[in-house]
C-alpha cells in the first residue's frame, strides 16, 4: 500500500491503432502520472460495447491496445493496469449508481445528448445513455482522487462528482470525491488535412492522422502532405498557420523542445525541410514502440500473466469498495 494520491483512467478500445493525439494528449500524461501517483488504468472494453463493435475485432483491439500501452510506457510494475470486463465490480457498482442517478439527470448528458440526436433514439442502445454511470462505476471503485482525461469528459467527472456525494450523503461516506485532472492544453493535437479539426479516428479520410502501428514510409507520406499555408516561415500562428504550427506542436512535444527552440531548429528554413524534419522525428519516436508493441502481441502467454496481475491487483480494491458499498445500502452479504 503506498500512500499517493489514487489517479484512474480508461481509454475505449475502440481502434486497432492509437494516434499521435490520444499518445499526446492522454497516454503521456498516463505515463507520467505513475510514479508520482498511485496508478490504475483500464482499457475499458465494456464500453466499447455501445458502438457494437464485430467480436473478432474487439478482441483484437483490446489486446492492441493494452499491448500499445505498455509499449509507450505504462509499466505493469509501476502502475495496475488492466481490461475493465475482468473485474465485475465494475458492472456491479454501476447498476448501484444507475439506481442513484435520475433520468432527466442522465438525459442531460452531453455526449449522450449528441449521439442519440445523431442515430434517433429508437437507434441508440441504452447502454449509451447509462455509459456515464459505468464510468462513475470505474472511477468510484477504486478511491481515485484525481482522473486524467480530455476535456470532453468533465461532465462525467461532474456527474461522478455528484453521485459519490450522493451516495455518502444518503448512506454513509463512502467514495472519495473525485476531481478531474483535465489533460493540459496544448497537447490538443490536430489532423494534417484538415488542422482546424481535430485528429481522430471520426475524419472522414485517414490521410491526416499519424496511427502509431502503421508503417514508417505511411506515416512519412502522410506528413509531407500535411496541409501548411502560402508563406515561407516556420512560425507558431494557430489562427494564421494552423498548419505549420501544428506540425510545430508535434515536432515540440517529441522532441522535449520549446515551440520557440523549434521555430529556431527552422529558421532560414523552407516547409519540405521542416516536413521532412517532424517526419523523421515521428516516425523515429514511434519506431520501437511499435516493435515493442508487436513483439507483446506476438506474445499471448507474457501479455496474459500482465493483464492476469493487473485484474488480481484491481479486484482487491474494487471488491472492498463493492462491499462498502453494498454494506452501506443493506444488501446482506452471501453467509
Ligand atoms: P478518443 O479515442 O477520441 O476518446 O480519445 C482518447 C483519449 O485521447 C482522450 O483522453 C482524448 O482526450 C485524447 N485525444 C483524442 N484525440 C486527441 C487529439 N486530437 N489531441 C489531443 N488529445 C486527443
Ligand atoms: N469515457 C472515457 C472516454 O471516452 C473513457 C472512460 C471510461 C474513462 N471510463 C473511464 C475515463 C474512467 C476516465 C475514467 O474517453
Amino acid at each position: 500500500m503506498t500512500n499517493k494520491d489514487r489517479v484512474l483512467s480508461g481509454i475505449q478500445p475502440t481502434h486497432e491503432s492509437f494516434h499521435l493525439g490520444n499518445y499526446l494528449g492522454a497516454v503521456k500524461q498516463w505515463v507520467e502520472l505513475q510514479d508520482s501517483h498511485d496508478a490504475f488504468y483500464c482499457v475499458v472494453d465494456l464500453h466499447a460495447l455501445t458502438t457494437s463493435p464485430d467480436p473478432a475485432k474487439l478482441r483484437k483491439q483490446t489486446l492492441s491496445s493494452v499491448a500499445q500501452l505498455i509499449a509507450l510506457g505504462l509499466d505493469p510494475e509501476r502502475c495496475t493496469l488492466f481490461i475493465q470486463s475482468h473485474v465485475p465490480a465494475h458492472n456491479q457498482l454501476a447498476w448501484v449508481m444507475e439506481c442513484l442517478t435520475g433520468f432527466g439527470e442522465a438525459s442531460r448528458m452531453t455526449q449522450f445528448k449528441d449521439k442519440s440526436a445523431k442515430s434517433g433514439t429508437d437507434r441508440t442502445v441504452v447502454g449509451l445513455f447509462t455509459y456515464p454511470m459505468l464510468m462513475a462505476a470505474d472511477i468510484l471503485l477504486y478511491q481515485a482522487s484525481q482522473v486524467p482525461v480530455g476535456e470532453d469528459q468533465r461532465q462525467h467527472i461532474e456527474l461522478t462528482r455528484d453521485l459519490a456525494q450522493r451516495f455518502n450523503a444518503t448512506y454513509k461516506e463512502t467514495f472519495t470525491i473525485p476531481s478531474g485532472y483535465i489533460l493540459k492544453a496544448g497537447a490538443k493535437i490536430y489532423d494534417l488535412q484538415d488542422p482546424t479539426a481535430k485528429m481522430s479516428k471520426s475524419a472522414e479520410s485517414p490521410s491526416g492522422i499519424i496511427d502509431l502501428m502503421d508503417a514508417p514510409e505511411v506515416n512519412i507520406k502522410k506528413i509531407k502532405s500535411a496541409v501548411t499555408d502560402t508563406e515561407r516561415d516556420v512560425s507558431f500562428d494557430e489562427k494564421k498557420k494552423p498548419g505549420i504550427s501544428n506540425l510545430l506542436t508535434i515536432y515540440s512535444a517529441l522532441t522535449n523542445k520549446s515551440i520557440k527552440e523549434s521555430e529556431a531548429d527552422f529558421s532560414g528554413k523552407g516547409y519540405g525541410d521542416f516536413k521532412g524534419a517532424v517526419a523523421e522525428v515521428v516516425v523515429e519516436f514511434f519506431r520501437p514502440i511499435r516493435a515493442k508493441a508487436l513483439e507483446l502481441l506476438d506474445d499471448p502467454t507474457h501479455l496474459n500473466k500482465i493483464l492476469t496481475l493487473g485484474a488480481e491487483k484491481a479486484e482487491e480494491v474494487a471488491n472492498k469498495t463493492l462491499k462498502d458499498t453494498y454494506d452501506a445500502m443493506g444488501i446482506i452479504p452471501r453467509a
